[in-house]
């Protein structure tokens, strides 16, 4: 991330168009004041914090990376006047609000171990004895409060130090890798990847084996599709287009027994 050397100038950072910026949403006309680490700027009512500060003259060349709330990179921490909280969001899915006072952290901090992961048992040991500091937790709270992607954080140290790998492998299953709950730990936590390597050991020697998908990589080792596989190489692009098109899609609704019409790569 950037400030704008032509908002220093006074010039309209709005004319600097870009790809994505002609592809922008209309956005009101009604201008709102914010503070990006200190300095004033009226932006569009109705932009996330990540367009408002592009509009500003920012341009955000780190931590910013799906603009789809996805990807963590865009965690953002901010205040509102007369408001003693300290907020934080991701900054592409925030809308930003009169006189808020903003900045960036798309990288915080936090210990993460280094190990081979083969040489890993699926056992809480092998996390405790990698990340010792999982006993530090003096259940806050303050971690759940901060995600944005709501996960139980503390719920799933707790699970890890209960030694309930899968547990904290579910319940965290939606983190986003932001860091938000690391920058709130008074016990100086690294529970995102802590959380990470419960989901890899969870995923890797824990969860049940899917039979069916090992008959399906049977299948392709068998050469199965390859046939198939050539024939859509030798295909134009054009022919291609319309064979996605025509394709048959398993309807919304499908229940368990639903099969395409063309059962031969089943
Ligand atoms: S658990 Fe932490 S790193 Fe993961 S999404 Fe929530 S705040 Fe971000
Ligand atoms: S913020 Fe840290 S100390 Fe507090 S509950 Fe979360 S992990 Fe535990
Ligand atoms: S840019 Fe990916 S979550 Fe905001």
């Amino acid at each position: 991330m950037s400030g704008s050397a032509d908002r220093d100038k006074g010039e309209n950072p709005a004319e600097e168009t870009t790809v994505e910026e002609k592809a922008a949403p209309e956005v009101s006309e009604k201008m709102i004041p914010v503070y990006v680490m200190g300095r004033r700027y009226e932006v569009p009512e109705g932009l996330t914090i990540m367009k408002a500060m592009e509009y500003a003259g920012y341009k955000f060349i780190r931590g910013c990376g799906c603009r789809g709330g996805i990807c963590g990179a865009c965690s953002t921490v901010y205040r509102k006047p007369g408001d003693y909280h300290l907020y934080v969001g991701l900054a592409c899915q925030t809308v930003a609000e009169p006189d808020m006072y903003l900045t960036q952290i798309p990288f915080y901090p936090a210990n993460r171990a280094n190990y081979n992961f083969e040489e890993l048992k699926p056992a809480p040991e092998e996390i405790f004895k990698l990340y010792p500091e999982v006993f530090r937790c003096v259940a806050c709270n303050s971690c759940t409060k901060v995600c944005p992607m709501d996960v139980q954080v503390m719920d799933v140290i707790a699970a890890i130090k209960k030694g309930d790998i899968a547990k904290a492998a579910t319940l965290s299953f939606d983190c986003i890798q932001c860091g938000l709950c690391a920058s709130r730990c008074m016990g100086e936590l690294p529970q995102y990847h802590i959380a990470q390597l419960a989901r890899r050991l969870y995923g890797s020697r824990i969860a049940p084996r899917a039979d069916h998908l090992e008959e399906a990589a049977e299948a392709v080792r068998q050469g199965k599709y390859n046939e198939m596989l050539r024939e859509l190489m030798g295909t134009g692009i054009e022919d291609l287009k319309i064979l996605y098109q025509e394709r048959e899609i398993e309807p919304e609704m499908a229940g368990e027994d639903w099969q395409p019409a063309e059962k031969g790569y089943l």
